[in-house]
């Protein structure tokens, strides 16, 4: 059964760590996929986008459109993009069947300390404007079907519950229901290298992507 997992939440709070993670484990059990983090799309797909809130609702409906156009076909959306604005998140939800919230709820203090791509620090020199959380909103979800607290959970726990819920909406089969398939590393690598040869970015730019 196809869905659509949108992933919001601040920056560093846990948006790709747990995307990814789920995302393989989608493919583990067989299931056709596909995997939207918002600083792949931000390079390769809204690269004319900026901050504003008007650029940001047009990138957060056009990730809505590709989740609707892929659920079409069978295929589960997995997202990970920030999405600030509620009502986006709505109108989003509205488009799309099945789509399931996960809010990754982490205070802004550990969000900072954090700084796995040390934009806080920049953001706090004032070096990038609308960053979220610092000069630009972030409006939590009243009711995501999903909330991962991050600042007190083990990445395996967060996981854990995801999947928990997904199972027991019958979203995803059982593990010991499913063909089990290895997800390697290397079929990581042989699908950024194949965004490399047609001329897409492998990663993230330098600096600033969401
Ligand atoms: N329960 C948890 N779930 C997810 N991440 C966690 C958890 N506990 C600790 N972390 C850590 O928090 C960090 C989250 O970084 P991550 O890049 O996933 O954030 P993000 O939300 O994708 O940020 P950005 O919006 O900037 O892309 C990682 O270093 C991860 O290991
Ligand atoms: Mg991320």
């Amino acid at each position: 059964m196809s869905f659509t997992i949108w992933f919001t939440g601040l920056s560093g709070s846990g948006k790709t760590t747990l995307s990814r993670l789920l995302f393989r484990e989608l493919k583990c059990r067989s299931l056709k996929a596909e995997l939207l983090d918002g600083d792949i799309i931000r390079t390769n797909f809204s690269q004319e986008l900026g901050f504003t809130k008007k650029d940001r609702d047009i990138n957060v409906r056009r990730i809505g459109f590709v989740s609707y156009l892929l659920a079409k076909n069978d295929v589960i959306s997995v997202v990970a993009a920030i999405a600030p604005y509620r009502e986006t998140r709505e109108q989003n939800r509205k488009l799309i069947d099945s789509y399931v919230e996960v809010h990754c709820n982490c205070p802004l203090e550990t969000a900072e300390r954090r700084d796995v791509k040390g934009l806080y620090a920049r953001a706090r020199a004032g070096e990038i404007p609308n960053f979220t959380g610092i000069s630009d909103p972030y409006e939590e979800p009243v009711a995501p079907e999903i909330v991962v607290n991050t600042d007190k959970e083990s990445v395996s726990e967060s996981l854990g519950k995801i999947l928990c819920y997904l199972e027991e909406k019958g979203f995803v089969p059982m593990a010991h229901e499913c063909q089990m398939i290895p997800f390697t590393e290397d079929d990581e690598f042989q699908w950024k290298n194949d965004l490399a040869r047609l001329g897409f970015a492998r990663a993230v730019g330098p600096g600033r992507s969401k």
